[in-house]
């Protein structure tokens, strides 16, 4: 079974779909870091982020691993590093390259195969796992969205003016809705989910109870039937 989580940033797709996954015993599948993972790489390699096809070329060879919430590249540990500032700021490169987008959706494919995975990101019910049985888009207002953005990188260390954040937000959002593969937009069977009122309980179990209703199994037999934990 996959469900896709998709939506903007901030909107609170990681922290729901992680809880979502180790709720159901399903696998996880952080596509925002693979994109993350993808410019760590490029920038370390001193690669152009304009030149498409030596960034996709760069993104072919790499070593990239995910396990257990934490991220590799080339035997790097870069799980805090890829959250940071500058790194966040430059994979707009990355995630407008059509090739190291199919790549990566080729990658997520084959990381769900035989597997039941909760994905999030912002292509993965429409490009990635169109025929997903279950689908969800996660939105909040822009000022709940970015005071969640400020608080996830001071707790990585880093001070961020709410105004610099909102501005930031702005442009990735009109980047992330505007490209031409994999735009940011609900699946047409995407069920929305407004996380601005929310807590995070609330978010997490009213998408529980969605996922466990269509998967036709009992709440009580659901682990048994689908577990395969990560
Ligand atoms: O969700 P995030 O902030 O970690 O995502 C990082 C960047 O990757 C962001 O600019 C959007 C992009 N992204 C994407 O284009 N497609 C995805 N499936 C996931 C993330």
């Amino acid at each position: 079974m996959i469900v896709t989580i998709d939506g903007p940033a901030g909107a609170g797709k990681s922290t729901t779909a992680r809880e979502l996954a180790s709720r159901l015993a399903f696998q996880f599948l952080d596509t925002g870091a693979m994109y993350r993972a993808v410019t760590w790489l490029c920038l370390r390699q001193g690669i152009d982020l304009d030149d498409e096809r030596a960034v996709a070329a760069s993104a072919r060879r790499g070593d990239f691993r995910f396990q257990g919430g934490q991220v590799f590249v080339d035997g790097h540990d870069v799980t805090r590093e890829i959250r940071r500032s500058a790194v966040t700021n430059d994979t707009r490169f990355i995630a407008a390259n059509n090739e190291v987008r199919a790549f990566l959706v080729e990658l997520q494919r084959e990381l769900a195969v035989g597997a039941n995975v909760v994905t999030e990101g912002r292509d993965q019910g429409t490009v990635a796992f169109p025929h997903a049985e279950c689908k969800f888009f996660l939105t909040a207002s822009p000022l709940k969205r970015a005071l969640r953005r400020q608080q996830d990188l001071a707790q990585n260390g880093e001070q961020v003016p709410i105004e610099d954040i909102l501005a930031q937000q702005e442009g990735r959002d009109q980047r992330d809705a505007m490209r031409e593969y994999g735009a940011l937009k609900p699946a047409p069977d995407a069920i929305p989910i407004d996380t601005s009122e929310l807590d995070f309980e609330q978010v997490v179990a009213r998408m529980e109870q969605i996922v466990r209703s269509r998967s036709g199994f009992p709440a009580s037999r659901l682990n048994v039937t689908f577990g395969t934990e990560d």
